[in-house]
């Protein structure tokens, strides 16, 4: 039941709840430099009465980004159109919801750095010019028409901003990276869920729930739902600390909020590999999974959390690695 679903995945799943999601910049806890950044550039256009400038949000999954997009739409008042990379097939995919889009509106690609290379060229005009060139006819006929557009903001993410190419890069005004969040966050975030989810939890227990969540909000409701969970069969009200150990003893997640997956790559680093530098492609070989899956899902915290470290030759397991896994200090390989 509980461990069936990898709990760790940061990917988004129908278990999101769109309540719990903040309205507003006011709600939305953390990432305070990127909160007065678009505070500032949301009132000043406000002021200005025009369209935000295009806004592309960057980092690892689920840490806010389809989040702070409707958060703009909110605070700007304005329509928001959601669609995503790999969705917009065609030129005319994109024709069309530019066309329709009102004055101020949001557009926003998720995974923008999935669409493909016509799709693309089409927004460039539309980011500059808010103008299209669309095709209409085919053989001698055809001819190009100019379609004029209303100013709309284009609000893109992804999880690198090097994935994006850099006339697509260039043509946002307002590029944000957002940071993991710190412990003190997170437990902030998982208290206001559990009051909007109804559960009772205690300090100690949110700390520790925030301590496991590796630095992702995503991750720590969804740790608060299984915990919530035992609650409920369990019939114990209060959420505590022993609950709380409970639940990760049961999902396989250690102290660090390391799961059986992170520990299998360091594991593969140390052991097929002598603890590295070892490439992409042979560590995704080795362990079973997709490239993709450890550069954008897994590695952005094991880098962050200093268990793993990215060499121009390739990964490497850190001394921390070995120490958390429980290797011995073969050949005095660090300082006890
Ligand atoms: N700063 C925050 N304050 C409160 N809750 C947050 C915050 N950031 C994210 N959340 C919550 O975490 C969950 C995940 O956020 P969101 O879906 O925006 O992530 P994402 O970055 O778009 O991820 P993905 O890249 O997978 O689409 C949401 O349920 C949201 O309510
Ligand atoms: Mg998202």
């Amino acid at each position: 039941m509980i461990i069936s679903d990898r709990i760790f995945d940061p990917e988004r799943s129908p278990v999101d709840n769109l309540t719990i999601r903040p309205q507003y910049l006011s709600e939305y806890i953390g990432q305070e430099m990127i909160k007065k950044r678009l505070s500032l550039a949301i009132n000043a256009a406000k002021l200005r009465n025009e369209a935000l400038d295009h806004v592309l949000l960057v980092g690892p999954p689920g840490l806010g980004k389809t989040t702070l997009a409707h958060i703009i739409s909110n605070e700007m008042g304005t329509n928001i159109h959601v669609t995503s990379g790999p969705i917009l097939e065609k030129q005319g995919d994109v024709a069309a919801i530019l066309t329709n889009l009102e004055f101020g509106d949001i557009l926003f690609i998720d995974e923008i750095h999935r669409m493909n290379k016509s799709v693309e060229e089409i927004l460039y005009t539309a980011m500059e010019d808010f103008q299209i060139d669309i095709m209409i006819g085919k053989g001698p006929s055809a001819r190009s028409i100019r379609i004029d557009l209303q100013p709309f903001t284009l609000v893109g993410a992804t999880t690198r901003s090097g994935l994006l190419s850099s006339p697509l890069r260039n043509r946002f005004g307002l590029i944000m990276e957002l940071d993991f969040y710190s412990e003190k966050e997170l437990k902030i975030i998982l208290e206001r869920a559990a009051s909007i989810l109804n559960v009772e939890i205690n300090e100690d227990a949110a700390y520790l729930l925030a301590r496991r969540s590796r630095g992702t909000p995503r991750i720590a409701l969804r740790l608060l739902r299984r915990v919530r969970d035992m609650s409920t069969v369990s019939e114990q009200k209060l959420i505590d600390i022993n609950m709380v150990e409970e639940i990760m003893k049961l999902l396989g997640i250690d102290e660090n909020g390391l799961d059986e997956m992170d520990r299998k790559i360091l594991k593969t680093i140390i052991e097929v590999y002598n603890g590295g530098p070892v490439g992409l492609k042979s560590l995704a070989a080795s362990v079973g999974i997709a490239e993709d899956s450890i550069s954008e899902v897994y590695e952005p915290y094991l880098l962050q959390s200093g268990f793993l470290a990215r060499t121009p030759r390739g990964r490497v397991a850190t001394t921390k690695a070995y120490k958390q896994l429980g290797y011995g200090n073969v050949g005095g390989l660090f300082d006890e």
